[in-house]
């Protein structure tokens, strides 16, 4: 009997889905391979932006590819260009490392494919989510009744956290922002610290808060909001307000000084909203925890499970001590979607998205891997060698650290003595050869008016070895430039 077109149509998918299951443990043996490579080596990618431009650029395909020739060519493609943060020595900026059980659980929660939008449509990812849910707030010890979305991080957390105290603080004044926007409503004053996150700014201009209506509360020279400042600006404010403070700056690791600011805020009504990107994990450490002591009475904290809890990215969290006001700014409803019952939680309630991956995987991995204690040894380690590269790099003649490192972030400056223009320029120096050494990955910034290498200690493999190694690095460094000044 002659074959059909169809039978064989139907053949050659039969052969391709035999074949794009198998796709799976090729991607994860070339993956395997990458990470055991990165953990010897950290250093900076092998090609530049420009070079990945030229080697990425192609016509549009008009026919398909294999399966293994596809993710073969991606592999080619991307490994040179790759930034090596997963590695123990890469301090450039504060991101954690992809944890190998959270890749893991990651992995498997994209095979598994789930839509993470209602509990209906994926029964597993719904109650991962709550069980990883109430672990997050007994770990970092929030207030149990608080409600958490699982975002793409800190920036989107913020996000969802100042949209429900958006609705919140306009509510008390009579205003139904869900349903009116924000044409004609009373004004609401947003107070930042002047050395805020610019994330914070940009969820800001998001949510029509605007970016430079806020006041600005100036901080000190760690960067943590001054109190009499605080409590200057928060007076001169009348009608709703919203607080934003932070927990760990992006520099200098400082915390606001929140159990000073709250009783101001409770006695004028305001909201209080915590950016502890990473800073709020020292909340899980018993030794660091002090540094985070009263932020529990804040109503809602945004954190990343993409830094210090090391799940791969995108993960963040955002934390409201009024569900009601968060499951009102955020729930979108539909006729096709079934409501949740009082005591079932859609994960879509508190998120901006509908449809999303299911992070509550990654983020239940990373909890159970590491349990309670394995997070504040973590975080206690991380801090310690951090104290360990600023005592190496003060003791070196001509280097400053530029903050009091009590927590995962070390600054400094080089060229003491110089002026700002001359030690700026040697600081971007040292950088520069510090990056093409390749012993380890250092990063730059502007604080306070002056250029300063920054060194975050927040990879899960990062040993004292990787520490000494970096530090001898960073200070042979500033040996040669300064020789050839
Ligand atoms: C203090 C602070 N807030 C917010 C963010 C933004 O976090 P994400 O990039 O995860 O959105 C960061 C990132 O480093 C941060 O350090």
């Amino acid at each position: 009997m002659p074959r059909r077109e169809s039978d064989e149509a139907n053949e050659a998918v039969e052969a391709n889905e035999a074949v794009d299951f198998d796709i799976l443990a090729r991607a994860a043996r070339a993956a395997t391979r990458y990470r055991e490579a990165v953990a010897a080596d950290t250093g900076q990618p092998a090609a530049s932006y420009a070079t990945c431009r030229q080697a990425w650029h192609g016509p549009t395909p008009e026919t398909g590819a294999g399966a293994e020739e596809t993710i073969d060519a991606l592999i080619a493609l991307a490994e040179p260009g790759l930034h090596p943060t997963t590695g123990a020595r890469f301090f450039g900026w504060v991101v954690g490392a992809s944890h190998p059980v959270g890749v893991a659980a990651d992995w498997l929660t994209s095979a598994w494919g789930q839509n993470c939008g209602n509990h209906l449509g994926a029964p597993s990812a719904a109650a991962a989510e709550e069980t990883a849910a109430r672990w997050l707030l007994d770990i970092l010890r929030l207030p149990a009744g608080a409600s958490v979305g699982f975002v793409t991080g800190a920036t989107m957390a913020s996000f969802a956290c100042l949209a429900a105290a958006r609705s919140h603080v306009l509510q008390q004044a009579g205003w139904d922002v869900e349903a009116q926007g924000l044409f004609g409503a009373p004004e609401i004053h947003v107070l930042v610290g002047d050395d805020a996150h610019t994330s914070i700014l940009a969820t800001l201009r998001l949510l029509g808060l605007g970016r430079d209506r806020v006041k600005r509360v100036p901080a000190g020279p760690d960067g943590a909001m001054l109190v009499p400042q605080f409590r200057a600006v928060l007076a001169s404010c009348e009608g709703p307000a919203i607080v934003i403070a932070q927990a760990g700056q992006i520099n200098t690791g400082a915390f606001d000084p929140v159990p000073e600011m709250l009783p101001d805020i409770r006695a004028r009504g305001a909201w209080l909203h915590v950016d502890g990107a990473f800073g709020l994990w020292a909340r899980a450490c018993p030794e660091t925890a002090p540094l985070a002591a009263g932020f529990e009475g804040a109503d809602s904290w945004a954190t990343d499970g993409h830094k210090w809890l090391q799940t791969p990215y995108d993960c963040g969290y955002a934390i409201v001590a009024h569900p009601d006001a968060h499951r009102r700014a955020l729930t979108a409803a539909a006729s096709y979607l079934p409501p949740a019952d009082v005591d079932e939680r859609d994960p879509s309630q508190y998120v901006p998205e509908l449809s999303r991956r299911a992070r509550g995987f990654a983020t239940w991995a990373m909890l159970r891997h590491l349990g309670r204690e394995g997070i504040a040894g973590m975080v206690s380690r991380h801090c310690r060698l951090a104290r360990r590269m600023a005592a190496r790099l003060e003791r070196e003649p001509g280097i400053a650290v530029l903050n009091s490192v009590s927590l995962n972030q070390v600054i400094a400056g080089f060229g003491t003595g110089e002026d700002d223009a001359e030690a700026g320029r040697l600081t971007r120096e040292v950088i520069a050869r510090v990056q093409s050494a390749g012993d380890c990955y250092v990063g730059g910034a502007r604080w306070k008016g002056r250029e300063a290498m920054r060194v975050s200690v927040i990879s899960w493999p990062t040993g004292e070895d990787d520490i000494d190694r970096a530090a001898d690095s960073i200070i042979d460094a500033w040996r040669t430039v300064s020789r050839h000044r």
